[in-house]
């Protein structure tokens, strides 16, 4: 039982791609203020334009971000993942981001990374403002992308070959540390520290 979002205001992060495959992976709705092809690829998903409604057991993807119409949902979240990319503006976008809603449990999440060293450098960032914020990452990887365009979640992805399974294996490792925070009674940060 949860209510997650997963917000940034910065576009192109991967926050559609993630929370389509967490709902999905976790039996949840997904709702969005933004078009996306989620709508035509998942039957759990709805699109809200204008006020988006407050329902246990939701992924909240938070796209074409507008504070007002998000900001009730994002205070009663159990957690928020904020999707953060290797680039300055990004990192200040997510660390605005964090600032107004830092009484929150919030797990960054540091996507499209290259370079491992990359994810060290992007937590330092974020630990210079706030020590201790969970932190987590996905390397660069069509896991997402592929599930999406199949209509399968990433888990599904992932198990639906042997081919599969070594092609994501890596980017699977890292996706699921983050399903598995929501399959393991509700101990969101169990398996976030890397
Ligand atoms: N880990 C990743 N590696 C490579 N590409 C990714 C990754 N995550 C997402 N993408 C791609 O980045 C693009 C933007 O992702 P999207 O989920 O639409 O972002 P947002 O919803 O934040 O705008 C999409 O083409 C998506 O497939
Ligand atoms: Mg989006």
């Amino acid at each position: 039982m949860a209510i997650i979002s997963i917000a940034s205001t910065k576009g192109g992060v991967g926050k559609t791609s993630l929370a389509f495959s967490l709902a999905k992976d976790l039996g949840y709705r997904y709702a969005t203020n933004d078009m996306s092809v989620v709508l035509n690829k998942y039957k759990n998903a709805r699109y809200y334009p204008k006020k988006i409604p407050l329902y246990e057991d939701t992924v909240y993807d938070f796209g074409g971000f507008d504070a007002d119409h998000a900001d009730e949902i994002l205070r009663a979240s159990d957690i928020i993942l904020v999707p953060t990319t290797n680039d300055l503006n990004s990192i200040m976008k997510s660390l605005i981001f964090i600032k107004n809603y830092k009484e929150k449990t919030i797990l960054v999440f540091a996507n499209m990374i290259d370079n491992p060293n990359d994810a060290t450098m992007i937590k330092a960032k974020i630990h210079e403002h706030f020590p201790n914020l969970a932190f987590t990452y996905l390397r660069r990887t069509k896991l997402l992308k592929n599930a999406l365009e199949s209509g399968m979640s990433a888990s599904e992805l992932y198990e639906s070959s042997k081919h599969s399974q070594h092609l994501y294996k890596q980017a699977y490792g890292e996706y699921n540390k983050i399903l598995k925070l929501f399959t393991t009674d509700g101990h969101y940060f169990s398996a976030s520290q890397s």
